[in-house]
């Protein structure tokens, strides 16, 4: 029998470490099975959007795909969504072939957990695992741009694998940095403090987060120090650019910081390649990098490639898009939570 869950249901019964542990066992699966996934893949007719991210993880016996449909605003500086549709796993078990479940809606890992605000949960779990691969392990104080959805989840997730102390919020807006650091003091252990100017967040920092709506850089490599680890979220797709909706590819880092990063690991590179993002496009097209120095996360989660050699390394995570691999494993998970709870309506 398969299980149909709301993913409400687990309110309280996956932490977010256990997520991590089982998103990087999605990616690590990759590795062995490369085309038992595909790149996240968006449709788009103007504002509208679907999106289908479609995979198996083999060593965790699930198979399926994820999707969501949203309609978004967007100007030469930011994105927002307009409405937002719920999102739903569909997922198999990869051995017997059987439904395994349906899955309403992002489950939720975090302790803040407002109405409203329950969708794209799972992208901090994705930026965590390969933060938690490449950071340093003493990283206490964290740098956050944005104020958002994400960068709520993000710096939950930060602080929970890492012994973070202090967290430097900046985003555009005075109001939207204190209400943010009201907001989150709650849920975390670290200080956090709004800052003025969006420098403040990158000097004398250990990690960086992008956590933005941002159509532009927010974080330049004129100010990264030695040793600092960067994970940024915003991507983008050519589809964007053929709509119309923005005039160039979305970016939140400048060419210095890829110039400048020791290591650089994207979720997936050829969701680069496929969508023509600008933080990795533009670089590649300036000729600051190319695309194969760039690894993927299946590869750091491996431990094929290295990620950080020293403490004083530039690493970058550019958590280019999640992927059916990392939905899948959080999809198992779940599954597997409900069951042990006697959540969830069998069919
Ligand atoms: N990689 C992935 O898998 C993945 C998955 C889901 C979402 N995303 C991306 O995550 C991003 C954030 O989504 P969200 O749901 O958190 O959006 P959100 O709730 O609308 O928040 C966006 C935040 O960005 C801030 N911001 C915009 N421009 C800025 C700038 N130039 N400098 C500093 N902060 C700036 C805004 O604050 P102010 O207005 O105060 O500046 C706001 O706090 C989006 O770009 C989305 O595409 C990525």
């Amino acid at each position: 029998m398969a299980l149909f869950i709301r993913s409400e249901e687990l309110t309280g019964l996956i932490s977010i470490t256990e997520a991590v542990d089982a998103v990087e066992k999605g990616f690590a699966s990759q590795e062995d099975h490369p085309v038992f996934s595909l790149p996240r893949q968006r449709m788009l007719a103007n504002d509208r959007r679907i999106t289908v991210h479609s995979g198996g993880c083999v060593p965790l016996g699930v198979a399926g795909t994820f999707v969501h449909y949203e309609r978004h605003n967007y100007t030469a500086q930011d994105q927002s969504y307009a409405a937002v549709g719920t999102r739903v796993y569909v997922c198999y078990d990869s051995e017997t072939g059987a439904l395994l479940a349906i899955i309403a809606g992002c489950p939720p890992f975090y302790r803040r957990q407002a109405a409203g605000d329950e969708f794209a949960t799972e992208t901090a779990i994705t930026s965590a695992v390969g933060t938690r691969r490449m950071a340093r392990q003493d990283a206490a104080v964290l740098g956050l741009y944005g104020t958002g959805r994400q960068a709520r989840r993000h710096v939950e997730a930060m602080c929970a694998i890492r012994p973070i102390r202090e967290v430097r919020v900046y985003s555009r807006s005075a109001g939207n940095r204190r209400a943010f650091c009201d907001t989150m003091q709650p849920h975390v252990d670290a200080e956090l403090k709004p800052v003025d100017r969006p420098e403040d967040a990158a000097r004398n920092v250990d990690v960086i987060v992008c956590a933005t709506g941002s159509n532009m850089p927010v974080v330049f490599g004129r100010w990264l120090e030695e040793g600092v680890h960067v994970t940024s979220i915003v991507g983008s797709n050519k589809e964007l650019l053929m709509e119309g909706l923005v005039s160039r590819p979305r970016r939140e880092l400048d060419d210095e910081v890829l110039a400048r990063a020791d290591v650089i690991v994207a979720t997936l590179v050829q969701q680069g390649i496929q969508d023509e993002q600008g933080d990795l496009l533009e670089p590649v097209r300036n000729g600051v990098l190319a695309w194969n120095d760039i690894e993927d996360l299946s590869a750091l989660v491996t431990g094929k490639t290295p990620g950080r050699r020293s403490d004083k390394d530039i690493t970058l995570f550019k958590q280019n898009s999640d992927q059916g691999v990392g939905y899948m494993a959080l999809a198992r998970l779940v599954h597997d939570k409900a069951r042990a709870a006697g959540i969830g309506m069998e069919f």
